[in-house]
């Protein structure tokens, strides 16, 4: 085990100092942008206006004769948008590809300074993390970079479930990780052919006994795989984050999956189409009449100390605790979001 001491010393001489804290940003959609087709690039400083992450994707979905072209587009992009409040990611190859070492070595010289996350694919031990983490420190001190490009682990093979709390730990250059649902499902060999969301077949039939008609409950192929991301990540003090949901054809179940995602603990979740953009800023920003309670219940015992009752139910330092995620979660929308802070009038 690496001593203490050493975990905040950079990696390489001159390369800035590891972050020993996350920078408070809210993230809740990570909007995917194929950064080779010239009239989406077009669009970014629009989209920079409207959503909290732009990522330049560099793999998957990009196709091989493109992931020149993508990387260069990304780096034009970078390079000519003024991304104000809004994150700049990308979205490398995977660690053994052929493109990887061009994709990191070229963003880092040309952009190093405006990218906030890179997002590493097919992460499937604390080994990736650390490869990436030295390489970064190197770079960094090779282009005078001034703060630490930080990771975020995309959590897609099974190999990488069971390593989850080594990846969330592995560094402290870790932002935070996001289910990959499709590739997770083709790893595991899952007989499913979706990126993301459930399967009518997947489901529990009532009990035969006395019943006539036998319901059945479709349910959440993902509840085990989030949640222990989620408890990974939180005690890590990194992000957890939903990822893709590839039926753009159904909102309603995009939005039913970002919800448990949310409720489980889970900060954001991917756009892949702009209809998801509005699915996500829904679903990821507190529901006001939720904030309004939480704030009865901090209003109600503003020191968290002791136990009161509010509209019928106990409230103690527990309660207080989980009113208190809402409420700063509510003020940072709040305070990017005009519309929603007359909602929540804190
Ligand atoms: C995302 O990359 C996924 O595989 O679901
Ligand atoms: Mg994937």
């Amino acid at each position: 085990m690496k001593p203490p001491r050493q975990f905040y010393q950079p990696l390489a001489i001159g390369a800035p100092e590891p972050l020993r804290a996350l920078p408070v940003r809210l993230e809740r959609m990570i909007h995917f942008v194929p950064p080779h087709i010239e009239k989406l690039r077009a669009k970014v400083p629009e989209l920079a206006r409207q959503v909290d992450v732009v990522l330049g994707n560099l793999e998957d979905a990009i196709p091989i004769e493109a992931k020149e072209a993508a990387r260069q587009g990304f780096i034009a992009m970078a390079a000519a948008t003024d991304f104000g409040a809004t994150g700049l990611w990308t979205r490398i190859n995977a660690l053994n590809s052929p493109w990887v070492l061009d994709d990191i070595g070229e963003i880092v010289a040309a952009v190093g300074n405006k990218l906030d996350v890179i997002m590493l694919p097919k992460v499937d031990g604390p080994w990736d993390i650390h490869y990436l983490d030295q390489l970064l420190a190197q770079l960094e001190a090779r282009h005078r970079i001034t703060k630490p490009i930080l990771i975020h682990a995309i959590l897609e093979t099974a190999q990488g479930v069971n390593n989850v709390e080594a990846i969330a730990l592995a560094s402290p250059r870790m932002h935070g990780m996001s289910l990959g649902p499709a590739d997770l499902a083709a790893s595991r060999a899952m007989k499913t052919t979706r990126v993301g969301g459930g399967h009518p077949e997947y489901k529990v039939l009532a009990d035969a006994q006395n019943a006539e008609a036998r319901p059945s409950f479709q349910q959440d192929l993902w509840h085990y795989t989030i949640a222990k991301m989620v408890d990974a990540c939180a005690a890590a003090g990194i992000k957890p984050l939903y990822g893709p949901f590839g039926d753009f054809s159904d909102p309603a179940a995009c939005e039913a999956q970002f919800r448990n995602a949310f409720l489980m603990g889970c900060v954001g979740g991917w756009s892949l189409h702009p209809s998801q953009i509005d699915i996500a800023k829904k679903v990821f920003s507190p529901d006001p009449v939720e904030v309004a309670f939480a704030k009865k219940i901090v209003d109600a015992m503003p020191d968290g100390a002791g136990a009161v009752m509010v509209d019928g139910k106990m409230q103690d330092d527990a309660t207080w605790k989980q009113a208190k995620v809402l409420l700063d979660l509510a003020r940072l929308v709040a305070a990017k979001d005009p519309a929603m802070a007359a909602r929540y009038a804190l």
